[in-house]
């Protein structure tokens, strides 16, 4: 587990560091944009690429980033950050709609290879032969098998720092087409 924590923070953070654009997402860090970017900004593209590389290694295709999924992570983030918990909201306009994984941790600058590393990690849980989850009761396996979900083809994250602890950080990864449909294997 920290082994591979490791090996996806590495591979997604070089290239993180020679982007030079800061993007409109990263300016409305705790408001609410509703600009559409035009531009990938350099923590989403460590989003992506970790989970492309999680999905490469899995032999699947690669996701392609969707400013929209992008916009309703942030938005979804804006109301975790309130209470800083990665609880799920009670009701949100696109539940069942898109798919949608949760993460808070610690380390802003890492948080998009953190987030992505442990979802992949529950995949030690999973039993793909029988399609089973022998994770314990409080964790699953289905962060993990949204990342590696054949079917889906779009990602959009967003991040958000707590409101009453600024060095914790939310983040919302949004799915299209959603995954985790009962009884099917995520590949
Ligand atoms: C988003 O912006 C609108 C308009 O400026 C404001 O009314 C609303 O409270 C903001 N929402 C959040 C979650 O900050
Ligand atoms: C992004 O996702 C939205 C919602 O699923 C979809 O309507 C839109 O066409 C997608 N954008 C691209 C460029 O595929
Ligand atoms: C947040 O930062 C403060 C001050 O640097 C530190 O004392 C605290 O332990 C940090 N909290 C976490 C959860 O890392």
């Amino acid at each position: 587990m920290s082994l591979l924590l490791a090996f996806v923070a590495m591979i997604s953070l070089a290239p993180a560091s020679l982007s030079p654009q800061a993007s409109a997402a990263e300016v409305a860090e705790n408001g609410n944009s509703t600009a559409v970017p035009s531009q990938i900004g350099s923590y989403q593209q460590q989003f992506l690429q970790a989970h492309n590389e999680a999905r490469a290694a899995a032999g699947l295709p690669p996701l392609t980033w969707n400013f929209t999924l992008q916009l309703d992570s942030e938005r979804y983030a804006n109301e975790l950050r309130n209470r800083c918990s990665t609880r799920p909201l009670y009701a949100w306009g696109t539940d069942g709609i898109y798919g949608r994984n949760l993460y808070k941790g610690t380390d802003k600058r890492r948080i998009p290879a953190e987030a992505v590393a442990a979802w992949v990690g529950e995949g030690h849980w999973y039993d793909r032969k029988n399609n089973r989850c022998t994770a314990p009761e409080d964790q699953s396996c289905e962060e993990y098998k949204q990342v590696v979900w054949r079917a889906t083809t779009q990602v959009g994250c967003g991040r958000r720092f707590c409101r009453a602890s600024f060095n914790t950080t939310v983040a919302v990864c949004e799915y299209y087409p959603p995954g985790n449909i009962n009884g099917q294997r995520p590949y």
